[in-house]
């Protein structure tokens, strides 16, 4: 695996930006997966001055395709993951807003929900797959929405929220009542099919599960270690992110 480690947060921004633009210069129609949380927001914030610059960076045929969404939540609502998207990157640059998926979590009963899940998979094979996808990680090294336990094989399903996520999650919340407890993500399986995976990670509160992740046991308690799996697997993360590694291999 590669490990790139950069000072702060805005440097890791710096270099994902880096390697999500070296990525869309080698196709035509770029298909990438996208993350939300507060970890990609320097890395969106750089496409956008990029784009806004005229430097080449171009969204205009590029794919994309969101690894999580909560249920309940309509695209309208502020803590949605397609309201994240469209506001942190998708209006401030040239993308066609109908090639941005982000998985429904609006469609009700068990049935159609797997059903769109499945929908969510044949779009992406479609389109020949992800090129690069952009991941954060949880503090208990989850992946998407994929928690500890998640099966390593899985595809895109619905997830039960763990308590320590909601707890997370709750900061952009007017109460923790009101956090969702389930969610629609990409499993463990659909992103170990992308060709590149791109993890960030910043700040101490993510040290243990960059470690976990990186110098533990390919295990299910940590979904991230399935990345150990990949053969295109790299990760800017800051010197918070990588106080407890041990090993002195990595790239600064
Ligand atoms: C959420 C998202 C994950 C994200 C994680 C970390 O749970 N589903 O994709 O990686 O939060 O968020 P943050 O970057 O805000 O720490």
């Amino acid at each position: 695996m590669r490990v790139i480690i950069v000072k702060n947060a805005e440097e890791v921004g710096k270099r994902a930006a880096d390697l999500i633009e070296q990525e869309m210069k080698q196709h035509r129609n770029p298909v990438l997966g996208l993350a939300t949380g507060s970890t990609p927001i320097p890395t969106y914030k750089e496409l956008i001055r990029r784009c806004k610059k005229g430097k080449g960076m171009d969204f205009s045929t590029a794919i994309t395709f969101n690894l999580d969404e909560y249920v309940g939540l309509p695209g309208t609502h502020d803590q949605s993951y397609r309201y994240f998207m469209n506001h942190q990157l998708f209006n401030h640059v040239n993308v066609n807003k109908k090639n941005t998926h982000v998985p429904n979590g609006m469609v009700r009963g068990m049935k159609a929900i797997q059903q769109s899940c499945d929908e969510y998979e044949t779009m992406i094979d479609d389109v020949g797959g992800v090129d690069m996808q952009l991941l954060g990680i949880g503090g208990n090294g989850h992946i998407g929405f994929n928690e500890p336990g998640s099966s390593l094989g899985s595809m895109t399903r619905i997830k039960t929220l763990s308590l320590r996520t909601r707890k997370d999650n709750a900061r952009f919340f007017k109460s923790m009542r009101e956090v969702p407890r389930l969610a629609i993500t990409m499993g463990i399986g659909t992103i170990l099919k992308a060709r590149k995976v791109v993890l960030l990670a910043t700040g101490e509160s993510k040290a243990q599960a960059v470690a976990d992740s990186l110098e533990g046991p390919v295990s299910a308690m940590c979904p991230a270690s399935a990345l150990q799996l990949h053969r295109f697997a790299t990760y800017v993360i800051d010197k918070g992110a990588a106080s407890k590694l041990t090993l002195d291999t990595y790239e600064h």
